[in-house]
This record gives C-alpha cells, structure tokens and sequence, in this order.
C-alpha cells in the first residue's frame, strides 16, 4: 500500500484514516501488508529496517525505511528522507506548495516500487492512493510481477506539474504520451494512475458514476469514462475502534443504543469545551456540529449564503476544521456576533473532533461533492442525525427519513442551492423540536448501521484477486460497480 499520510501519524483529511484502516482490516482477514508513507516531522518512527538508494533529479537520494506495527499482518514502513519530508508541514506551509512535491511524491512511488521488488516473498498486488501515489503503476511497470491498482479519493487533486519535470522524475517523453500521464501539455500524477492501473477504485459507487460526468470529473470525466469496466466504486468503511461511543477515551461517558444518557452528557461536554451556555434551554436546544476543512468542497459557499439566517435558527452550532481564511473568518465573525449560538474553533483537534460526533444532534455536510465522507458515518454510530446533500457517498451511507414507515436515518437535499440547504435543516429541527419518538427512532436506525471495514475490505480483496487473475492471463471479470 502507497499512501501520503496515514492515522495517527499524519493526517490532513479522510485518506489518512482509509490509509491505515484499511491495511488493519486486511490484515484481520489473514493478509500480510505493508503500507509505505513518509516519516514527516515529528514521527516517531523506531530503529531502521532497510535502506533506498534512487537516482532522481540529477541526485542520489538515499532513505532509510523504519518498521512501525499496525496489527496483525499490516505495518508500517516509514519513508525517511530528512531533505525531502522533515519539514513543518505534509504539502505545503503558509498556504503554499511545495516547490519539490512532485519530486517528493514520485520519490515516493519509486521507493515503495524499488523495496517491493527486493522482498523474497512477493508482493503480489501494489494498491496506490491520490495522486501523490499516482505514478507507482508507471514505476512498477518496469519491475513484475505485482499488479497495481489505484485508489482516486478526491478526483480534483491531480497533481500537476510542469512537464520539464518528465526527464529529472526518470519517466520517458514515450510515456508522456503513449501511456497518458500529459494532461493539457503537462503532466498529472493522478492521470498517471488511473491510466497505468489494472484496475482504478473510487471510494463510493456513487462517486465512481459521478466522475465520468463533467459535474463532477473535474477535466478528468474523460479519462474516467475511458478506464471503462476498470473503474469500480468501493465504499469505504470506518475504523471501528477508533471511533465507537462505548469505548471513545474522549468522551466523558460511555454509551449505545440502548442507553443514550451518556450523549447528553457529551453534549455538556460539548457546549462547555466551546464555552457556550449550559443551562436548561441550552440543554434542551438542537446542537449542529460541523467537523470539515473549510473549503468549496464542504458547501462552505451554501453555508455563506445563509450566514446571517444561521443565529436565528432554533440551534446552536459547534463548528471544528482549518481552511481557507476567508471562511474561517466568516465563522469567527458569526461566532463574534452570536457567542451564545455559534461556537467556532479554528484548528485541528481530534478530541474536539469525538466530543462533536457525539455531543451534537445533527450532523451538517452540505458538501458540493463528496468522494465518501467519513464524518456521516462517525455520526450516524454515534446516534447524531446527518444533515446532507445528495451527493456521492453521502447518498450511499445516508437514507432519507420516511415518516410513513419509519425507516432511514437523516435528512438529504439534492440541489446546491440554499434554500434546499435551508428547508432540509429545517425539517431536521422541526422533527427534533416536535417528534422526539420519530427523532429517537432515526438516531437508532443510524447507530444500527455496520460501517466497518471488514465489508469493504471483502470488497478490495475480491478486486485484487482480479487484478491477479488478469495478470495470470484470464480475462477480468466482476461487476462494474460493487456496492460496498
Ligand atoms: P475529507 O477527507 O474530504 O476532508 P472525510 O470526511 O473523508 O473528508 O474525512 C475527514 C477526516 O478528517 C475525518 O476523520 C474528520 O474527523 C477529520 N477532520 C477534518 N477536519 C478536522 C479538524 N479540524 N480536527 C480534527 N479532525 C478533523
Ligand atoms: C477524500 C474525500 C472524502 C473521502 C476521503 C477518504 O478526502 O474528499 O470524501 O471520504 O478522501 O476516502
């Protein structure tokens, strides 16, 4: 596995916990896998296992890989090149790349590549994450046996660089364009995993439809199409463990379905760690939480829209995430002018984080697209009802609630706009205000729900043992999209 961050150790967003997630629950099911990521700043990483030595951009680069144990069967080997990763930030600082990162990610790539190929006991299947794994198929080709495949987690990263830099990343001008990593004249190390793969995941079935339409491709609709019946939609899961109210460290109580008395205690909890009020009223008030980086992505625009409407909704508001500064600023402007309603922490806190999923009673993620979405899936185990718009995974892990029967377990809008952001907030809080029986129940439908890994873990298994089926020669087979 070829993964830029990796939970706990470095983390921007939802591919560090897909990167070591998913490894734990492979290797749950009897596999043996080794994720290589990069020793960043700060990692603390044991002795070393195995040296690299490649030649790259005019320069011999030589990196020490340190074994860290992820569970049964799966590890860690951290990349350690201290002129390349030990810097202040994973990507960028003061909101800047990298000047190198194409350099640093395919140094990555050729590194995982150049170790698998010395392993006396096979690698059989590669699986590359984003475009910052993207040209491992590339690198790979020229060593066999082992089959790659390639995971597109956010189709509107697509790490493109300048294309002087084909020559110094040690990659031919042939393939530039035979193998189709150009990309308007440039090159894209996410095209270059997606067309190099036998087979290219998305991490929903909804979104692995979605990108093949211009809405949602980003400029890569067509690349997408092109890839075919090698696109598949894998839903990811969540980490069982880690975020499980029974057992969460970073609540100050305990609790499941059956006894929900430890969530209101969450919600003090909650209220108190934004210094909002905790009286009665506050007790009894809707509480929204919201746990995003503030970007276009997220809906931040659709929220903007409706700004100056929020403080005057029935709710208060626990706001967590880091972003761009003009929507952080929006929020700490709302917050400035509502401190009673709108709590706002601008930062990364994952204990915030928990205290959010399980304090709030509902779940906003108004998202333009979503690739997955893990936050819903935290929110519907901790019994926090999703606010959502219908769009790729969030259509797939969130059902509408049905007052005819019952069933479903949150409230979704389809256009992006804010009046339909508005009337599903507002049927969200009318429910909550004036039919707690209808309330409880869609919290338990949600808690109800089995998001592990292992159901999706199946699922890559079943595409690995394809890609290692074609490998031997037998056609591909399987459906196009399997539900995860
Ligand atoms: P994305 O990867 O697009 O950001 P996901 O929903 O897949 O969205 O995953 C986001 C992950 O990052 C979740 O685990 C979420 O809890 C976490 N997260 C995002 N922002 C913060 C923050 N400011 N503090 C703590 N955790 C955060
Ligand atoms: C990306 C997507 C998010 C997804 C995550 C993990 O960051 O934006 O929707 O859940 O990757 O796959």
């Amino acid at each position: 596995m070829v993964a830029s961050e990796a939970f706990p150790f470095s983390k921007t967003g939802g591919l560090a916990d897909v990167a070591s997630a998913l490894p734990k629950a492979l290797g749950r099911l009897g596999h043996d896998v080794t994720l290589i990521t990069p020793r960043y700043r700060g990692i603390d990483a044991g002795p070393a296992v195995d040296t690299v030595r490649i030649e790259m951009a005019g320069r011999l680069w030589e990196a020490t890989l340190h074994e860290v144990p992820l569970g049964p069967g799966a590890r860690v080997l951290f990349l350690d090149c201290p002129p390349l990763y030990d810097r202040p930030g994973i990507y960028n600082q003061d909101n800047r790349d990298y000047d190198d990162n194409a350099l640093r990610f395919a140094f990555l790539s050729a590194a995982a590549v150049d170790w698998q190929s010395r392993q006396a006991d096979p690698v059989q299947v590669i699986h590359a994450h984003d475009w910052q794994a993207g040209l491992t198929p590339i690198y790979a080709r020229r060593l066999p046996p082992a089959a790659t495949i390639f995971t597109v987690h956010n189709l509107a990263y697509q790490g493109v660089f300048d294309k002087a830099w084909v020559p110094p990343l040690g990659l031919s001008w042939a393939d530039f364009t035979v193998s189709g990593f150009e990309f308007y004249d440039r090159l894209s190390f996410l095209k270059a995993g997606v067309t190099a793969s036998a087979v290219v995941t998305t991490v929903s079935p909804t979104y692995a439809e979605e990108v093949t339409r211009p809405e949602y491709g980003y400029g890569f609709e067509g690349v997408m199409q092109a890839a075919g019946p090698r696109l598949v939609g894998i839903l990811n899961g969540i980490d069982a463990d880690e975020w499980n109210p029974s057992s969460d460290a970073h609540l100050p109580a305990p609790y499941d379905a059956a006894d929900l008395s430890g969530k209101v205690l969450a919600k003090r909890a909650l209220l108190e760690a934004y210094g909002l009020p905790v009286d009665a009223d506050a007790l009894a008030r809707p509480v929204i939480g919201m746990v995003s980086r503030m970007v276009d992505q997220k809906g931040l625009d659709l929220i903007a829209a409706l700004a100056n409407e929020l403080p005057f909704l029935d709710a208060t508001f626990t706001i967590l995430g880091t972003g761009e500064p003009r929507y952080q600023e929006m929020w700490r402007g709302l917050s400035a002018w509502r401190p009673d309603r709108i709590g706002v922490h601008v930062g990364y806190d994952e204990r915030r984080a928990h205290l959010i999923e399980a304090g709030a009673d509902m779940f906003m993620m108004p998202s333009r697209y979503e690739p997955c979405g893990l936050n819903q899936m935290y929110s519907l185990r901790y019994g926090t009802v999703p606010v959502v718009r219908a769009v790729g995974g969030l259509v797939d892990t969130v059902r509408p609630y049905s007052p005819a029967n019952g069933a479903g377990t949150g409230f979704l809008f389809s256009d992006y706009t804010p009046d339909a952001f508005r009337a599903a907030l507002t049927a969200a809080l009318t429910m909550f205000r004036e039919n707690r029986k209808a309330w409880a129940r869609l919290q338990k439908n949600g808690m109800r729900k089995d998001w592990s890994w292992d159901r999706s873990a199946a699922e890559y298994v079943k595409v690995y043992k394809r890609v290692m089926a074609s490998r031997r020669g037998t056609p591909p087979r399987g459906p196009r999209h399997q539900k995860g």
